[in-house]
């Protein structure tokens, strides 16, 4: 890749600030000072050292998103902000997007990634990675809503949802709940409080697999992951239990 692409991806420098340093002879490639933005570089295999700091060069991102209402998930929307429209630079030109979906109104925890295998591990129904959310709905919520979340729903449509989770918070005219659920169908969590007859007024994820959103991250808020946190997702998942 382009030397200049480089070290604007890694966020050590601008573009342009990048051929400023480059002229300056301050970007050294395999210990020889560079000549051009343009020269090829193999971050795999060369050692590429800006004003005297190493480069590391990672071949995919994660990141947390605390997703405000109001933003879309999807790349993609010509009415609606999405959230790759909230990431600044370098973020916003390494091709991110989000590994599973949350409603426009609702809020909380959303990874990003350019890494499409990992994406697949957390979306797929078949890996079983748990997602949990806060919910509050209008009415009274009880044991028989918490059976019913644990049983398992077939809608009159013929959807099903898995068992999931249900546990109370507080029960009220607006009830407060956590849920759980291993599979992100669309609307899942509304459309499994409709079948009892609830509607969902509040939804937050707070967590997916062992990995929880930053409670101190504001809306629109976003940070990398570790490598041991991308890794956290898959507590609790299948492939955890089996490896
Ligand atoms: N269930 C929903 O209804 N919406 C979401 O965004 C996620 C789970």
């Amino acid at each position: 890749m382009r030397l200049d692409k480089l070290i604007s991806e890694t966020g050590t420098a601008s573009r342009r600030d990048a051929a400023r340093l480059i002229k300056s002879g301050l970007v050294l490639v395999d210990g020889m000072p560079a000549r051009s933005g343009s020269d090829k570089v193999d971050p795999q295999t060369q050692q590429i050292i800006v004003s005297g700091t190493r480069i590391e060069y990672k071949t995919h991102r994660y990141l947390m998103m605390n997703k405000p209402a109001g933003v879309v998930s999807s790349t993609d929307d010509h009415r609606d902000k999405t959230a790759i429209e909230l990431l600044g630079p370098p973020y916003d030109s390494l091709g991110l997007f989000p590994a599973g979906r949350l409603d426009k109104d609702a809020e909380g925890l959303l990874l990003l990634t350019d890494d499409g295998a990992w994406a697949h591990r957390v979306i797929s129904p078949s890996k079983h990675v748990w997602k949990t959310y806060d919910v509050r709905v209008d009415g009274l919520l009880d044991h028989a809503d918490v059976d019913a979340f644990a049983a398992g729903m077939t809608l009159k449509s013929g959807v099903s949802f898995k068992p999931a989770g249900l546990e109370i918070l507080s029960s009220g005219a607006q009830s407060l709940a956590r849920v759980k659920l291993r599979e992100g169908k669309y609307h899942q969590i509304k459309r499994m409080f409709a079948a009892r007859g609830k509607t969902v007024v509040y939804l937050r994820r707070v967590a997916v697999g062992a990995l929880r959103l930053d409670d101190d991250l504001p809306p629109g808020g976003y940070r990398e992951l570790t490598q041991q946190e991308a890794d956290a997702v898959f507590v609790g998942s299948a492939e955890h239990l089996t490896t």
